[in-house]
């Protein structure tokens, strides 16, 4: 249901996914048939049983479980900063945090300075955009010194980025940003503050710099012309009134999580697509209940106002058209970018990456929403390394698939095609294209596990295992509870991983097992798993991204913490997955209030670890108590007191080892 202008709020945008879970199916959770479980870690101990039911589980077995695998400490061997809360980010002692970009910075030789007063699409489209998330590093030459970086701009807070947007609480009492009306000409700001950026970056004297004539530099926006391509490319479901080929679609949204190809494209993740449509469907129409299993229309954002295509009354088939992973070529800064519509429609977050022993490419991806499912997709054909051009449509023809996970701790990797199963005309589905644009409803139908929010999802070539990042899901029930969500009201997340079959990443089967409950361990009713050897500080929250450095440890960045849930900020956390140490983790850098921590990136060298602080200031509540007036609550003095470093916008930090060398040895 849209909401009027006058009563529209974002709060999506402030608590992410926050709305009502959309999976209405009862393939239901595992927790359900099995009154109780051993935990996979537990079982294999041979001693400690975990109740399904997440409040019976006792904390001391917890406990005990961590004394026996926390007979070393951490692998990691910096010192461990301090968790906390405040307006600056920090990061352990020795290293340094360096703004490398932030929202407004000039990317090219011509663009205009940064004048949050005088904003326009115009000045944006030539500037680094807003709420950057993903970070990929692209060499130049195989340098670890000189290369591309690229970057998604996830979404677009209007109360932070324009002045004179009143900050207000909503009717259920939650801190929201009043919105409307918006202008069309700051909607415009909005739109080419979205998308992606491409950008030459050197190391130059250990330090980073943006080169701002770099030829391959460029800005992907809600306004770049983008193909479809790959089995939806033309279908009658993708047709519109601007576009009757179906075929050709303005722009990409809410870009979060992504990924740089084997062969060096950019892949950006289209996640939370609902928000920007707004508008009634004809009455009786066919996509109504496509639509609604992706929660469209929540018309959070008033583009629909101003453009057709996001007004479902106008463009019934355009939220079709969004939903898809897009790949970038960032070699040839004109070229189209591809919705690839083989690797299916959802709330994608996430395409890492990783060729499997044949040669065939695997891509490992979230559904972000609570109770949604894990996905990979395995393309058809082979990775050529001698001729990169020849994997250029290698992601049009490949098998999707979604996960199972058993009891047993076995998962299953079931295909997602046409004719097989129950993705059949019985079923409405008349081709793969159907298939595609309904993801959902087929995983649905195939008795996919509904998950608590896949997040980013990361091979590890080094080990061959796999980490899923599952951030949080307060909605599930206790009678819900499964083995792969082990946890009812699962405020915090876990982590779970998976290792392939014979360690190949692209067979159909694995074996899995929660690698960490996140959450205090000082709070026995958390049921955290963190290992004994885990500091005050080194415990976390709400995974999100994460990354995996050349050594194969595995680095974790959160979204969602602050004074009321963890009593300190996002950041980016060292985390054990082998030995004794395993599930100890460390502290490395945190974010400012109201931010949450994304990238993370690590150079090809290890030398440098990129990490993309996300929104800062948002949450305005959170800033009381730190004895400046709060931006949202008086906007007559908010801008006026404006300086460029306060550590208001979204940025790209560099953290590099004081006197060189590789981050954590
Ligand atoms: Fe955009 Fe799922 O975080
Ligand atoms: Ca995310
Ligand atoms: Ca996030």
């Amino acid at each position: 249901m849209t909401q009027s202008p006058e009563t529209r709020f974002r709060t999506s945008l402030l608590e992410e996914n926050d709305g009502p879970p959309v999976n209405p199916t009862d393939n239901r959770t595992m927790g359900e048939i099995i009154a109780a479980r051993f935990s996979r870690r537990g079982f294999l101990k041979g001693s400690l049983a975990v109740s399904a039911i997440a409040a019976t589980v006792s904390p001391l077995a917890l406990v005990a479980a961590d004394d026996a695998r926390a007979t070393e400490g951490s692998a990691f061997k910096f010192d461990e900063l301090e968790a906390g809360i405040d307006d600056k980010h920090h990061v352990a002692p020795g290293y340094d945090a360096d703004v490398l970009l932030r929202w407004g910075d000039p990317l090219f030789a011509d663009s205009p300075g940064f004048d949050p007063t005088r904003q326009s699409a115009e000045a944006q489209a030539r500037q680094f955009g807003y709420n950057n998330d993903y970070v990929g590093y692209i060499p130049i030459d195989g340098s670890a010194e000189h290369g591309l970086l690229v970057v998604n701009h996830e979404y677009t807070n209007p109360h932070l980025m324009f002045p004179g947007i009143v900050k207000t609480v909503d009717k259920d009492g939650k801190k929201a940003a009043e919105v409307a009306p918006l202008s069309r000409e700051q909607v415009d700001v909005e739109m080419a503050a979205h998308g992606g950026t491409i950008v030459e970056i050197r190391k130059e004297g250990g330090k980073w710099q943006v080169v701002r004539d770099g030829k391959l530099n460029r800005r992907i926006m809600s306004t770049t012309e983008m193909a479809l391509s790959g089995p939806v490319a033309g279908h009658d479901r993708v047709k519109t009134n601007a576009d009757p080929s179906g075929t050709k679609v303005i722009g990409t949204v809410n870009n979060c999580a992504g990924g740089v190809t084997p062969w060096g494209t950019y892949v950006m993740a289209e996640e939370n697509i609902h928000g920007y449509f707004s508008g009634e469907l004809p009455e009786g129409h066919k996509e109504a209940g496509n639509y609604k299993r992706l929660g469209i229309p929540e018309g959070a954002y008033e583009w629909g106002a101003h453009y057709d295509r996001f007004n479902l009354a106008k463009e019934p088939n355009e939220p079709n058209r969004f939903g898809w992973i897009v790949e970038v070529d960032v070699n040839d800064p004109n070229s189209v970018p591809r919705k690839r519509t083989a690797m299916g429609r959802f709330k994608h977050e996430g395409a890492e990456s990783i060729v499997a022993e044949d040669g065939r490419v695997v891509f490992y991806l979230g559904d972000d929403e609570r109770f949604d499912y894990v996905y990979k997709f395995v393309t058809a054909g082979k990775f050529n390394p001698n001729d990169l051009a020849a994997n250029m449509d290698l992601l049009d023809d490949g098998t999707l698939h979604v996960a199972k996970f058993a009891e047993d701790g076995s998962v299953e990797w079931m295909p997602i095609v046409f004719g097989q199963g129950p993705l059949t005309a019985e079923n409405g589905f008349a081709s793969q294209a159907d298939v595609l644009i309904e993801t959902r409803r087929a995983a649905d139908l195939l008795g996919a596990t509904k998950m608590d929010r896949p997040e980013d999802i990361q091979p590890n070539a080094g080990n061959g295992k796999v980490y899923v990042m599952l951030t949080n899901n307060s909605k599930r029930k206790a009678d819900q509870v499964d083995a792969a969500n082990p946890r009812a009201e699962n405020a915090f997340g876990h982590i779970i991983e998976i290792v392939e079959d014979g360690g190949d990443f692209a067979a159909t089967k694995g074996k899995w097992e929660v690698l960490l409950k996140c959450g205090d361990p000082s709070v026995a009713d958390v049921g955290a798993t963190f290992s004994t050897a885990t500091t005050a500080n080194g415990w976390f929250g709400m995974p999100d991204n994460c990354a995996v450095d050349s050594a194969g440890r595995l680095w974790v960045a959160t979204d969602g913490q602050g004074p009321k849930a963890t009593g300190r900020t996002d950041g980016l956390w060292a985390v054990d997955t082998e030995g004794a140490a395993r599930a100890t983790s460390k502290l490395f850098f945190r974010v400012p209030i109201g931010a949450e921590m994304c990238g993370p990136l690590f150079s090809p060298d290890d030398q440098t670890a990129f990490v993309a602080v996300q929104h800062p200031a948002d949450g305005g509540d959170d800033w009381e108590g730190f004895g400046r007036p709060s931006y949202y609550e008086d906007p007559s003095t908010r801008w006026p007191d404006f300086k460029p470093d306060m550590p208001v916008r979204p940025a790209v930090v560099a953290i590099t080892k004081q006197g060189g060398g590789k981050i954590a040895v």
